[in-house]
Formats: structure tokens, sequence, C-alpha cells
């Protein structure tokens, strides 16, 4: 064991492994360019103002987009979704257009917004920032649909044997 960590290292991976918090597809596009993949690293952030955090790898075709892109579309997925979920988490946009491959249409500030969504938001990158191998993508939500229920959503647990289209 590190003696500058006491333990501290492992037991964190083991309680990361055993927390269950929703998914996300994460898009974004910027100009003929659209990507998305699943994210599971993400944040509320404030109130007043809202601010959401989204953590994405710099390996991802997402993230070269994300770049160049002003926005990001943050959606959560029903349960029933596993399939659309497995191409967004295994599947990478190096290789695959994804969005040949599911139902979506054009939101809120050029945003692709998937059609199966139980609910989602747009937000608008205030800010981007290193938080290890992944980056910080600080947003203020500016668009977006909520139901009244959201229901059973799509969660670590569901997902969590994935392959990832990148390593992080
Ligand atoms: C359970 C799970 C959680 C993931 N969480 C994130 C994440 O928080 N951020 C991220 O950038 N990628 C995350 N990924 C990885 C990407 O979804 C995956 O590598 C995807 O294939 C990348 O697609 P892209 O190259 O088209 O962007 C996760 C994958 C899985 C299976």
């Amino acid at each position: 064991m590190d003696e500058h960590n006491d333990g501290g290292a492992e037991a964190f991976e083991k309680l990361t492994s055993l927390l269950d918090y929703p998914m996300f597809v994460v898009m974004t596009a910027a100009g003929d360019h659209r990507s998305g993949c699943l994210v599971g690293f993400t944040s509320q952030t404030s109130i007043h103002p809202a601010r959401f955090l989204v953590g994405l790898s710099r390996k991802n075709h997402t993230f070269g987009v994300a770049a160049d892109a002003d926005h990001l579309a943050v959606h959560l997925l029903p349960r029933t979704e596993l399939d659309l979920v497995r191409l967004f988490g295994e599947k990478t946009g190096d290789t695959t257009d994804k969005f040949t491959q599911c139902a979506w249409h054009p939101g809120p500030r050029g945003m692709p917004i998937l059609d199966a969504a139980a609910g989602w938001f747009v937000g608008r990158v205030l800010r981007r920032f290193d938080v290890g191998d992944h980056v910080g993508h600080l947003l203020e939500p500016v668009a977006g649909s909520a139901p009244e229920n959201l229901g059973d959503l799509i969660t670590f647990s569901d997902v969590r044997d994935l392959e990832p289209g990148h390593e992080a």
C-alpha cells in the first residue's frame, strides 16, 4: 500500500465501482460534424445559476467535435434503450457513423436530439478545464425537455460491463 494515500485510491476505486448513478448520452455538433458518446462522469454543480459539469475523455471522437462546438446536448435514456446506449458507449465516431443507426432530430442551437430520450437539455459550454484524464465541460442549460416522471433510467449498473469504444 502506498504510505502516502493509506489505501485511499483502492477504497475510492471500489466505492465508485459500487455506486449506481444515471448515465447520459452526450451529443454535439460543429459545422458538418456530429458526435456523441455514453458519459458517466457528470454532476450538477450549482442551482442559481444552473450549472452542470460533463467529463469528456480526450481520446473520444466526441471530445474533438466538442472542442469546436458551443453547446452539448445531454440525454437521459429509458432502461428499454440499452441497444442505443450500447451503440454510443461501444462504438467510436472515428470508425462508425452512429447517427445513421439511431433516430434523432435537430434541436435547439443546432444540437442533435435523440428521439428516444426520457429527458434532455442543451447546455452552452462556459468553460473547459483539465480534470485528469477527462476534460470538464461546464454547461449553462439553455433549452430542454423534462417529463413529469423519468421512469426507469439506464444507470451505471446496466452498462458497467460494456467495452468502451476508446480507453479513457
Ligand atoms: C460505463 C461507461 C462509462 C463511460 N463514461 C464516459 C465518460 O464519463 N466520459 C467519456 O468521455 N467517455 C465515457 N465512456 C466512454 C465512451 O462512451 C466510449 O469510449 C465511446 O465509444 C466513445 O465514442 P466516441 O469516440 O465516438 O466519442 C464511458 C463508457 C462506458 C461503457
